[in-house]
């Protein structure tokens, strides 16, 4: 897979470069504009419509497959216009429907270097969600929409919202986190902000994505009323918030179904129970059928022709595939051109991305997102006055890490730990936002000194003689793999150990892509997890260690002490015996094609609904995340008839801050749920003694269960229990409200 995927991009970077030297010829076509279908006051089915009836049978099947990935490969014909991204979709020029560009954009526009462009690498998806605010989730969005405009894309292949079930997914830095309400409402804001550049935005990978060992023929089993109040929930409320204009199916098989394939998935859910008008695009290359696809409700297969090209034009002429079936492909897809505005708001002549507005937007949106873990004896935020630092590991001396596979955006000026080289598929990329460069901006009086940290015995020593040790340690992500445990990788655990044993005043600075497990917890007063933080990464991990920001991110996700913790000890595939050629097995699965089964018992309750259900102590919860204030809560009140809840949060201390003051409920004991659901939450800035009192509303969806039997929502009567805190385990405030 990994080769495949590097021959795949040195030819595709090869084959773009032909397509770009031929994009400048200057275009020629009809006047499109007072076609019919363009009169604006129509609705977009209405204009969608009236393309389909002008359009050949051959045009139709033209905009239900495109090239990209894969084809390039084998050597097909690039087309003049082709923008460089993932995939291309052909347009019909003759009737002013545009080609359709997609760009792969998850933390930021994908594949900018090959086209000497540049593109802004945002904070993780989960590190946006840990700033709980759908604020930052939009503007999140808007940067990328923003940019693939600028670089001449039309639609984005981002918007991953596959629940973190299991804390080593390899994409999880992708992910919105472990909770469907919050993870479906930092997507559909970020949605949001792509669609509102009139950028066709995406969700994907639908569904039950959530592992990578295996991905592309692991079979995951999980019963019907589980999957809709979990990973489908995230979805359904990713999809009524943002209205992606397509939604992208994953790789995995679902109850033995390709999820591409899978009526029940594609037909049932989405288009039946969410009534989703928009398109289904396969994942790249998880096209597995023709007749079968196409039945089942996928409307794009991408990339490549060899079901929905000559076989498709086949199987609709013997009557195999109704013509409605394809009519119905091509109208989601033109209606969703036309809903987003891609039609009417061309992205096309190319601008400049603006860097500086990029840089800004990232670094505000990693200020909110970093989490801070731990702060014994006030430990931070450090003082200006500090005579002496030592910056230790991760190469924090020249920039931070990046997540990896098709969410990699290209560094400015090349990897800042190997400048002037290319990077290769599955190789770690920084990006030049040093930390020690801000750490001594923030303390230019102090001795500030740098140890790589690659032997604990030398990083020790340097960290005795300092008065504060800042340990900084990473794990690279990326897809097509997952973590094999929770252990920071490269034997970090050890350098952390010998360097907070050699200064008490020791700091612990995460990058990284998922939850990790630490050793070291109780040693070490000071901890803070800052994902991937961005193109300005370093500015923003040094203003809140020297508290110029006051933290104010909060868990999306919980932090286990232990695989022995989670629902499932081991990742579902990993450790079957190894196929050959030194590849790792799971790759050697999906080459084989050999399918094996996940069986998701657990049901809706993984992350903090297992560990309250269970009783487990977590290394840090769900929803947990310090200031350097502190906050008092009191005076609960809620309505069931309005579906509020009123409280009052106080600061409490001696600085101004943010808090994310949380929302659960737990059901009544009808539901059997024993664990308690997040319902709402708001950021709420308050200088220190101020107090404001907070009404937070209930979505009905959120404290809903899933009825098989009616295939349908419903409220359950009976006593709910509001609790309201500063995280899923400091609940200090609770009412109970009873509905009829
Ligand atoms: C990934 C998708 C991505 C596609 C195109 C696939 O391997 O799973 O998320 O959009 O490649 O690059």
């Amino acid at each position: 897979m990994i080769l495949q995927k590097l021959l795949t991009a040195l030819c595709l970077t090869a084959a773009t470069i032909a397509g770009n030297a031929q994009a400048k010829k200057p275009h020629s076509g009809p006047d499109t504009k007072s076609m019919p279908w363009m009169n604006t006051s129509l609705s977009p089915d209405q204009r969608a419509d009236l393309v389909l009836k002008q359009l050949t049978p051959d045009e139709k099947l033209t905009l239900v497959h495109g090239i990209g990935w894969g084809p390039l490969r084998e050597g097909d014909p690039v087309p003049p216009n082709n923008n460089g991204g993932a995939g291309q979709v052909l347009g019909i020029p003759r009737l002013g429907i545009p080609s359709i560009q997609q760009a792969d954009s998850a933390v930021g526009v994908r594949m900018a270097a090959p086209e000497s462009r540049y593109a802004t690498l945002l904070p993780s998806v989960l590190g946006a969600a840990a700033s709980w605010d759908p604020d930052a989730a939009h503007l999140y969005g808007d940067v990328i929409g923003r940019e693939l405009r600028a670089q001449g894309y039309n639609q984005s292949i981002g918007g991953g919202v596959d629940l973190a079930r299991d804390p080593r997914n390899g994409r999880l830095f992708e992910y919105p986190g472990e909770d469907p309400v919050l993870a479906g409402t930092t997507v559909g804001h970020l949605i949001m902000g792509v669609q509102q550049n009139h950028i066709m935005g995406d969700i994907k990978h639908y569904a039950f994505n959530d592992q990578e060992t295996g991905r592309t023929v692991v079979d995951v089993h999980l019963d019907r009323k589980a999957a809709h109040e979990s990973d489908l929930l995230a979805f359904e409320i990713g999809i009524n918030l943002g209205h992606p204009a397509s939604v992208m199916c994953s790789y995995n098989k679902y109850e033995g179904d390709w999820a591409c394939e899978n009526d029940w998935l594609l037909n049932h859910v989405l288009k039946g129970n969410w009534k989703y008008p928009g398109f289904v695009v396969s994942d790249w290359e998880a096209t597995h059928s023709t007749v079968k696809a196409a039945k089942a409700g996928l409307d794009m297969q991408m990339p490549g022709e060899e079901h929905f090209g000559a076989p498709l034009k086949q199987a609709v002429q013997s009557g195999e595939v109704p013509q409605a079936r394809l009519d119905d492909m091509v109208h989601r897809i033109l209606r969703s051109l036309i809903a987003t505005g891609a039609i009417d708001h061309p992205s096309t002549p190319r601008t400049v991305v603006d860097p500086f507005k990029g840089r800004d937007d990232a670094q505000h949106i990693a200020e909110e997102s970093i989490v801070l873990l731990k702060n014994a004896n006030g430990i931070l935020p450090l003082s200006p006055s500090v005579r002496s630092i030592a910056v230790i590991g991760a190469h924090a001396d020249m920039g931070v890490m990046s997540g990896g596979g098709s969410a990699q955006v290209d560094a400015p000026g090349g990897n800042a730990i190997a400048p002037g080289r290319p990077t290769k598929w599955g190789e770690a990329v920084y990006f030049p936002s040093a930390p020690l460069k801000y750490i001594r901006e923030h303390a230019p009086s102090a001795k500030v000194e740098f140890n790589d940290g690659t032997d604990p015995a030398a990083a020790a020593a340097a960290a005795k003689s300092a008065e504060v040790a800042v340990v900084f340690v990473d794990q690279y992500m990326s897809e097509g793999g997952d973590a094999p445990t929770l252990a920071l990788p490269h034997r970090q655990d050890a350098l952390i150990e010998a360097v907070s044993k050699a200064n008490l005043h020791t700091v612990v600075v995460l990058i990284t892509g998922n939850p990790v497990s630490m050793p070291w917890v109780e040693q070490v007063p000071g901890i803070l997890e800052a994902w991937y933080p961005g193109i300005a990464g370093g500015q923003a991990i040094a203003n809140l260690l020297f508290g110029a920001v006051n933290p104010s991110g909060k868990l999306p996700i919980t932090f286990a002490k232990s695989e022995a913790d989670l629902p499932h000890a081991e990742i579902f595939g990993l450790n079957r015996p190894k196929g050959g050629a030194g590849l790792p097995e799971h790759w050697v699965a999906q080459e084989k094609k050999v399918s094996f089964p996940a069986d998701y018992n657990e049901g809706a309750r993984f992350g903090y609904k297992w560990f309250d259900s269970e009783h487990k102590q977590p290394l840090f919860a769900f929803g947990h995340g310090l200031s350097y204030t502190t906050y008092a809560y009191s005076g609960l009140t809620a309505d069931a008839t309005a579906r509020t809840a009123t409280f009052t949060v106080r600061n409490t201390g001696q600085r101004a801050g943010t808090e994310v003051a949380e929302l659960y409920i737990q059901l009544p004991s009808a539901s059997a749920e024993n664990f308690r659901r997040l319902v709402a939450w708001q950021r709420v800035s308050l200088n220190p003694g101020e107090s404001k009192q907070v009404t937070l509303t209930v979505d009905p969806l959120f404290v809903s269960v899933w009825d098989t039997g009616s295939d349908a929502w419903k409220i359950l009567p009976g006593d709910y229990t509001v609790s309201a805190g500063s995280s899923s385990r400091d609940l200090p405030l609770t009412a109970k409200v009873t509905v009829q």
